[in-house]
Order: structure tokens, then sequence, then C-alpha cells
């Protein structure tokens, strides 16, 4: 079947649209009665490490995941980009499970670093969205993200649905090593439930957040900033952004502004704040203020209760409903998103082909 634009400008925009239904796909597809529904020969009970590799904004995922496996499961996790990894001769433990991300499958790199993997480790497990694809047929197991055929070569909703699958992989891995009890689970799977449409009322506020994208497409260079989970996000957010509106972005981990990004901070750079108001908050309103002292452009994205707090002298305030904490990277993902497509559009580049880039990678 021919997939259309349905009233949409740009396929992004309706893939980011899209974000609502299919993740609540995904959700349904993976929870049932109340309990997480994953192939039985995921055991992580006893699994000494996990190893996650992907390339583009499928690292970014991992990146995050890794935040989710550590806390949730207390297991071992390492990330790498697929072209270091399969180069650089990683050891193996043979107790552990490889995870390769790819919304196509077809990753050169990814499929490379998959077959490195083989014979080295326990399982190889695939996170993916075409379900036929090379990376999936190659897995011992593939866990289909069911996005759905994504068009924009910017990855969006597929972003979110491997953060959702990830996300639910930690929770059972934390249930299975017993760090997780059954009233904590419930209460994961209840916020987790609610996501969908906490994510159409953030969609509400696009009118908003393509006003602030219009002021970000001026400007030369973009920093994102994130703490924790959010700092994937950040480096996700500065990647969207310079892929389809051309506008140098870069991501940084709050805490590492002091070591060289605050050098590039003046009254012309924007400098987009990725806070939830979670346990880290006051350190990123902290680093913010930093930001705000060498007049850099703070368009702070938090929740009601985190701009009380701290939107005084901040250029924009973007505010998002509340969530747990550990939601907040995949609720947070849509501002992202829609801040580098209204940056495009205003920029009038070529949203969903944009120069020099492919949909899918498959040659090195
Ligand atoms: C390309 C795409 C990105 C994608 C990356 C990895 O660079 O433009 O959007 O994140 O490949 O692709 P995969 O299909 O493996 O997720």
């Amino acid at each position: 079947t021919r997939i259309e634009k349905a009233g949409y400008k740009h396929f992004m925009a309706k893939e980011i649209a899209e974000q609502p239904i299919v993740l609540a796909d995904a959700i349904k597809h993976y929870c049932r009665g109340g309990k997480i529904n994953l192939p039985e020969e995921l055991d992580f009970a006893t699994l000494d490490r996990l190893t996650l590799v992907a390339c583009g904004t499928a690292s970014y995922a991992c990146m995050t995941a890794k935040y989710w496996f550590e806390s949730l499961a207390g297991l071992n996790c390492e990330v790498d980009i697929a072209s270091e990894f399969r180069y650089r001769e990683p050891p193996l433990p043979q107790n552990s499970f490889a995870i390769f991300v790819s919304q196509s499958g077809e990753t050169a790199d990814t499929l490379a670093a998959l077959r490195y993997a083989r014979d080295k480790v326990a399982k190889i497990v695939s996170v993916v969205n075409v379900a036929t694809s090379s990376i999936a047929r190659e897995s011992d197991i593939a866990l289909p993200i069911l996005a759905g055929v994504e068009v924009g070569v910017a990855s969006t909703k597929a972003f979110t649905c491997q953060l959702a699958v990830l996300l639910l992989l930690a929770l059972e891995a934390g249930r299975q090593r017993g760090r997780i009890d059954d009233a904590a689970l419930a209460e994961h799977l209840k916020a987790l439930a609610s996501l969908p449409g906490l994510m159409n009322q953030t969609l509400t506020r696009e009118p908003t957040i393509a006003a602030t994208a219009a002021a970000i497409a001026e400007a030369q260079d973009v920093l994102f900033l994130g703490r924790g989970a959010m700092f994937p996000l950040a480096l996700e957010g500065a990647l969207k952004l310079k892929e389809i509106s051309y506008i140098h972005a870069e991501g940084y981990a709050s805490g590492e502004l002091k070591h060289g990004p605050i050098a590039l901070i003046d009254k012309a750079v924007p400098v987009i704040v990725l806070a939830p108001r979670d346990a880290l908050f006051d350190k990123t309103v902290s680093n913010m203020q930093e930001v705000m002292a060498r007049h850099g452009k703070v368009v702070l994205i938090t929740d009601a209760k985190g701009a009380d707090e701290a939107s005084y002298g901040t250029w924009k305030t973007l505010t998002l409903p509340e969530l747990p904490a550990l939601l907040a990277p995949i609720l947070y993902a849509l501002p992202a998103q829609l801040l580098a497509y209204h940056a495009a559009v205003a920029k009038g580049t070529d949203v969903d082909q944009p120069r020099n880039l492919a949909k899918s990678v498959t040659v090195e």
C-alpha cells in the first residue's frame, strides 16, 4: 500500500503526530493482563552484561536505555555506535545478551556489529521496525517496535517506539532480577499506559513550539542540555535540528557545560534545556543560570512545577504535562522533534529528504 501524507505538509509532521497511536499499539502488544509479554527465552535473571549497539537516532535510544537497565535492573550495560563497535574487538562475555536497535533493520554497520557478536553472546536480540529486515532475520529474538512505515529521513515515531520497547525490556529485566515487585510493576505499566494521552496533550502545544522554533531558525549555533536520561535526548534534539534545518547544534550533558561549551555562549546562542522537575532538576537549573549569566537565550522545557520554580530569566519556557521521571525521555522527545521540524519549515529546507542523508545507510 502507498503511504500518503494524509493532509500533512510533510511525512515528518504526520509521523510526529502519529506517535500517540503507534506508541499505544506497541504498549498494547507488549503488555497484557497487567504483565509484560515478551518471549520466554529472554531470561535476564543471571545475566552478567547487556551490550546495546546502533547508529544515529537508534543509538540515542540505546543510550537512554542504559540508564533504565542500570537503575531498574542493576544490569551492567554497555552502549556503542555500530561503526566503532564492529572494529574495536570488544570482548563479549558468554553470559550476556547483545541488543541491536534499528528502524530499517538494514543499516550496514549495525548488521556487521550483529555478525561480530554472533557466537560470542548467549543471545542476539534486535529491536526493529521492519520485521522482515536482515537484522531481524539474523537475530535469535526480533522484537518489533510497531511504529508503522516511517518515510521521513529524520526518525521520529521509530525513536519513541524504540524507547518504549527498551523500557519494557528494562522493567522485565528488573522484575526477573528481583528489583521490581508486582505492585511496582503495575505502577510502572499504569504510568506507561497514560503516555499516549500525555503525548496528545503535548502535541496541542505545537503552535507555541512552532513560534519558538521560528525564532531558533535565526540562530547559527544551538546547544541542547540535559542530565541523566535526558542527556541522550539532548544529543537526539541536536541531531534532529542539524539534520533537517542545517543549523549547527550540539547536545551536552548539563554538567559538562563548564568544561567547554560555555565558551560558546553569547546572546546569539539559544540553549535548549530539557529539564523535567526530577531529582536532578536543581542541578540542571544551576547550569541553566550559568548560561543566562552569559546572556545565552534559554529555552526551558519543563513541567508546570519546574516552570514555576525556574522560568524567571529564560527566553522562553515550554510547559509539558507532569509525568514519572522514568517516562520523561519519551515525552520530551516530542518538543525536540517539533522544534527541529518547525525550524526547518521556517528555513524552507527539504524536511523529508535533507541533503546528503539517506533513510537507511546500507553501505559503510
Ligand atoms: C540514518 C537515518 C537515521 C537513523 C540511522 C540509523 O542515518 O537517517 O534517521 O537513525 O540511519 O538507522 P536505522 O534504520 O538502523 O535505525
